[in-house]
């Protein structure tokens, strides 16, 4: 039997429309302009399939590039139309016959991991340049069962909480056991037990810092906002206003902020650094690293080329490192550090599903204070009544 539901879609019509309105200035585009609602035939039940209510989704900035082409045309690449929405919280309806895992009435967390290669690694994302992958920013979802994971309802995070981390938290893990890895590599932990870790701005540079604070490091937050600065300090990460640094505007601006970081640090400088924007902060997290440091990234929020002296880096013998997200297995692991090391700092709002759109142009405009989460069922299921 046919299932309809109504999922949000971006086509490449909108994007069109939303370039030529701004005359294709990413900085003026309306999200909201290019996600809309739609109505969406979900495939029937195959044996591995799992048919899920949404109960709760976490705004992702993928919609942004999606919605501003920035990246790639995505919309335009896969067809036409995508149905955008990869991470999820979901209350299992149904399963397919060779489903053993999972059971109805179960609450699953999905990951993005759209099609691992032979060492887990994604080679393309769910929902995005996955082939025929739909989303789950939608009532309803058919879904194979390796892509969900048990979420954990006992791990003293609220449901809004759980709904902040499929995606980050298995990014920021990781990063961070690259980024510690590749340091062990060069300076073993016997000589040395205690590492500077800088992040900049954003929920998985947020999530990065809390593994490094767990761990015993000294952790620093480099953010424009101060509730989410503010956020962090009541975990023992010491902030730093990035705008008292102009966003690093100028290289006065970066000397001014590797003078600052010094000054913490004991002239040290920062082992490991976290960027998920580039662009202008690449050079303030490379001015600030420390002999021997590791500098990852997963992102390219502000620009997708970086420049660097190879020379100046050999010396100091720094590594620069790139990821995109975890293995499967690594999700799952991810997941045990919920509530434990994984406390996310929340927007002020949480949205109804209406209002997706006006949550993605906020989040672009980057008005937010935490993670934006948008709430996609009317009625909750029994077992997370209390959390909500
Ligand atoms: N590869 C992956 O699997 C993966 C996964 C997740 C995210 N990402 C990418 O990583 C990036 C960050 O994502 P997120 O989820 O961590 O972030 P987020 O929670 O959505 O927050 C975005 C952050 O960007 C910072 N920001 C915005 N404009 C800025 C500017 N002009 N200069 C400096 N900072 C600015 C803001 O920090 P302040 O204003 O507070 O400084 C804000 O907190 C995105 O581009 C996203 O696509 C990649």
């Amino acid at each position: 039997m046919t299932t309809m539901t109504r999922a949000y879609a971006i086509t490449a019509e909108a994007v069109a429309a939303e370039a030529q309105r701004t005359g294709e200035s990413a900085e003026e585009i309306d999200v909201s302009n290019v996600v809309h609602l739609d109505d969406l035939e979900l495939r029937d039940l195959g044996p591995r399939d799992v048919k899920l209510k949404i109960l709760a989704v976490s705004a992702e900035h993928n919609i942004t590039h999606a919605a501003t082409a920035d990246t790639i045309n995505i919309a335009e690449a896969r067809g036409g139309k995508i149905y955008p929405g990869n991470s999820a919280v979901g209350e299992v309806l149904e399963i397919g016959d060779e489903v053993t895992r999972l059971d109805v009435g179960d609450v699953v967390i999905t990951h993005c991991n759209g099609e691992p290669d032979e060492n887990g690694f994604p080679l393309r994302i769910w929902a995005y340049d996955q082939p025929e992958s739909i989303g789950w920013y939608s009532k309803e979802a058919v879904v194979e069962d390796w892509q969900l994971i048990k979420a954990p309802l006992d791990s003293g995070l609220s449901l809004w909480e759980i709904a902040a981390l499929p995606l980050r938290a298995p990014t920021a893990y990781h990063l961070w056991r690259r980024a510690l890895g590749i340091y062990r590599v060069k300076v073993p932990y016997e000589r040395q037990a205690r590492l500077n870790v800088l992040s900049f701005g954003g929920g998985v540079g947020e999530l990065f810092l809390m593994l490094a604070k767990a761990e015993g490091h000294n952790a620093f937050f480099c953010a424009g906002s101060k509730e989410r600065r503010d956020s962090l300090e009541k975990l023992g990460i010491v902030g730093i206003d990035q705008k008292q640094f102009n966003r690093f505007a100028s290289s006065d601006d970066v000397k001014a902020f590797n003078k600052h970081v010094k000054g913490l640090t004991d002239g040290v400088g920062m082992h490991l650094v976290c960027d998920m924007l580039r662009g202008p902060v690449f050079e303030a997290g490379m001015a600030v690293a420390a002999r021997c440091g590791v500098n990852v990234s997963a992102g390219w929020q502000l620009s997708q080329v970086v420049s660097y002296n190879s020379t100046v880096q050999s010396v100091k013998q720094v590594t620069i490192d790139h990821t995109h997200y975890e293995t499967p297995v690594g999700c799952e692991a991810a997941t045990e550090l919920y509530g434990s090391v994984f406390k996310p700092t929340i927007h002020n709002e949480i949205y109804s599903f209406e209002d997706l759109p006006r949550c993605f142009q906020e989040m672009h405009e980057n008005t937010q204070t935490g993670i934006p989460i948008i709430r996609v069922a009317d009625e909750m299921p029994e077992s997370v009544k209390d959390l909500v």
